[in-house]
């Protein structure tokens, strides 16, 4: 067969690639993007999207039992996780059905199959129906990532899952280890105890949520443990038994002592790796380093011509940065925009409840670099808006270098934290200051206030604490 030709060729139809494809359009670029499996990628078919569905149907869970004081009555209430996961099946089929309308809509060629480059500008794609060669002037590598397995602790779909296993579950086990506090053991953590669950969740660091500032971490440590979650940190996994009727942890304990944790299943939640394997890298002579496709600061690979954004590309393996990337690549390629994305201004989110969201350093990196700074906090259980939701758990916490009062991170735990650090995504890519936050008006009675709260806090004249 001929080779068909493209301005821009797509492998991957995640959130970096499918984006990447549909600007490449809008800017009167030919665009082709190549998928071997559903329209969206992880993150909505069974990533971010359907997961957050599960966490919808968590949060009705937790609330439905204590809702008598709101004047409800609830009668008998059946928790069923397998619904559950049909809801969020049909949300995630939805999405992808809205990838392929953007497509044609953007007249995309949606090309199924499996892509591996093969040097030279060409493409080669393996469908159902044979291979065919594409040629491109561009080429993105926009593949993703897999869960990562443990030696001792294969991922074997069973009774070891992946988040890909847990996010569909038919039903919510007894017993659940989750090995990894990130924000996927987190986010499943609360799925499941929510559903019944005995969660106990096993972190090799000295906090859940690693990344995120030990306050926002605090709270969700004791959140979850009032729950009655046992919360291992600082934990080594040293042996694991899958037997046939689940599965026995020998857990070296914080303070020193073995401990065994027997469970139905595990969940393996320590990160995700790169999928760099069988797409033609090494005939394309493109180079990985540390697990990641090498790129430089315009996203291009070590092959001229090819570039790589998302997951396979660089940390943070978030979505909105890989859409990011693949819109400041595909402007730079058509010889629009300055093509930087603001790697320092990227909003990290766990959907757990309370939720935690976070942008800029953590209270601890400000400090490790010597900043000078002064910190301010308001808790959620001093906002009206907050009191009347009856959700008074985590605060809104705010950094700011004393010097020009530029906001260098904010944390914030609690009832829409998701939403509400966008306040300060948006305020930091203006280079707001903290006076700014506060003296923008927010409406009462609201959670936003909190934020502006905060901004006050870390002006030492906090008004409502
Ligand atoms: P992660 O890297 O964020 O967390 C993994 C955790 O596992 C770390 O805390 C690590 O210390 C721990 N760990 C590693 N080996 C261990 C062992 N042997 N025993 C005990 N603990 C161990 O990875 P996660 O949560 O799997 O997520 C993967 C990626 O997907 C991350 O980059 C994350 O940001 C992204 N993601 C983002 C979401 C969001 O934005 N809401 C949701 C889900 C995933």
């Amino acid at each position: 067969m001929a080779e068909e030709s493209f301005d821009v060729i797509v492998i991957g139809s995640g959130p970096g690639g499918y984006v990447a494809a549909i600007r490449a359009a809008q800017l009167g670029l030919k665009a082709a993007c190549v998928e071997a499996d559903r329209l969206g990628g992880v993150c909505n078919n069974v990533g971010c999207i359907p997961t957050k569905a599960m966490l919808e149907s968590a949060k009705y869970a937790k609330k439905v039992g204590g809702l008598a004081d709101y004047g409800i009555q609830v009668g008998d209430v059946k928790l069923d996780l397998g619904t559950a996961a049909k809801r969020a099946k049909k949300v995630a089929e939805q999405g992808a059905k809205g990838v392929g309308f953007l497509f044609k809509k953007n007249k995309i060629e949606s090309i199924a199959g499996w892509g591996r480059l093969k040097g030279d500008g060409r493409v080669e794609v393996e469908g159902k129906d044979g291979k065919r060669t594409l040629s491109g002037k561009h080429i993105i590598l926009a593949t993703g990532s897999r869960p990562k397995s443990l030696p001792m602790l294969e991922i074997d779909g069973d009774r070891v899952w992946s988040s890909d296993n847990a996010v569909f579950a038919s039903g919510a086990p007894e017993t659940l280890a989750i090995v990894g506090a990130g924000a996927i053991g987190m986010e499943f953590a609360d799925v499941f105890d929510a559903f019944g669950t005995k969660v106990t969740v096993i972190e090799a660091l000295d906090q859940v949520l690693p990344l995120e500032d030990a306050d926002s971490a605090a709270v969700i440590e004791k959140s979850y443990r009032k729950r009655g979650m046992e919360i291992l940190t600082g934990a080594r996994l040293e042996k694991a038994a899958v037997g046939k009727g689940g599965v026995k942890l020998t857990v070296k304990a914080k303070d020193g002592k073995s401990k065994t944790v027997e469970v139905e299943r595990v969940l393996v939640a320590v990160g995700r790796a790169p999928i760099v394997d069988d797409i033609g890298l090494d005939e394309a002579g493109v180079k990985v380093e540390n697990g990641f496709i090498k790129v430089d600061d315009s996203l291009q690979t070590t092959a001229k011509g090819v570039y790589a954004i998302g997951d396979c590309a660089r940390p943070p393996l978030l979505a909105h940065k890989a859409s990011h990337e693949g819109i400041k690549l595909v402007e730079a390629l058509a010889g629009q925009g300055h093509g930087t994305v603001d790697y320092d201004n990227i909003p990290n989110v766990t959907y757990c409840h309370p939720e935690v969201a976070s942008v800029g350093l953590t209270e601890k990196a400000a400090r490790e670099k010597g900043l000078d700074i002064e910190v301010g906090s308001f808790p959620f259980s001093a906002s009206g808006r907050a009191r009347t939701a009856g959700e008074t758990e985590g605060f809104v916490k705010v950094i700011r270098e004393k010097k020009y009062s530029e906001i260098v991170g904010a944390h914030i735990v609690g009832p829409a934290a998701s939403e509400l650090i966008g306040e300060f995504v948006v305020g930091r890519h203006l280079e707001t200051t903290a006076e700014e936050m506060e003296a923008a008006i927010h409406p009462h009675p609201t959670l936003s206030e909190s934020v502006a709260e905060a901004a006050l806090a870390a002006l030492g004249r906090a008004i409502h604490i």
